[in-house]
């Protein structure tokens, strides 16, 4: 059994809820779990590993998990790092594998990251904000296939063994 954090960046709170996805399939694979806002997160030690994810605001994380990564990065080196990104709102991380943007890219190497994956986002039609409420006339939904989370969750526990 793992002690495993999972923290997470997200404004309208559906990267909130990928995180909880993960945590419960890592728990019903037998591991210890805490799934945390990386803005409420206290400590990354203590953890066996550590999945950070963020939704994608302009190709970068969420801010929030930038700044846990970057608090926290002799911690997380030291550790077992996967990393997650939630965003395109179309049907295209479902159907293959996106890479990290440049931005995650760079934290995935500076923390040593094993993996990356990209799950699809949601947007609501009514999301209030600009440039949000704009986009959301044309991209208003919800693309994050559990399914594939779950996956990927499954996966990543089979590699903490
Ligand atoms: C202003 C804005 C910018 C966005 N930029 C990107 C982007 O660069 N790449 C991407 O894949 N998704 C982008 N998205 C989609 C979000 O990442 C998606 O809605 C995600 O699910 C948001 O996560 P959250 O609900 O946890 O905040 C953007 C959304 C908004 C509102």
């Amino acid at each position: 059994m793992a002690r495993v954090l999972v923290a997470y960046g997200s404004k309208r709170g559906s990267t909130a809820e990928i995180a909880e996805w993960i945590g419960q399939t890592l728990r019903e694979e037998g591991h210890q779990v805490d799934v945390l806002a990386a803005g409420a997160a206290r400590d990354a030690r203590g953890y066996d590993a550590v999945i950070l994810g963020g939704g994608l605001y302009a190709r970068r994380w969420h801010r929030d998990v930038q700044r846990f990564a970057r608090r926290h990065a002799t911690t997380l080196r030291a550790v077992s790092v996967w990393l997650f990104s939630s965003g395109p709102l179309d049907h295209s991380a479902v159907e293959r594998d996106i890479p990290p943007t440049p931005n995650v890219a760079r934290w995935s190497a500076r923390l040593e990251a094993l993996g990356h994956a990209t799950f699809g986002g949601r947007l609501a039609e009514d999301a209030a904000g600009f440039p949000a409420s704009s986009m959301a006339r044309t991209m208003a939904g919800d693309f994050r296939d559990r399914a594939h989370i779950e996956a990927w969750a499954k996966a990543v526990a089979a590699e903490l063994g």
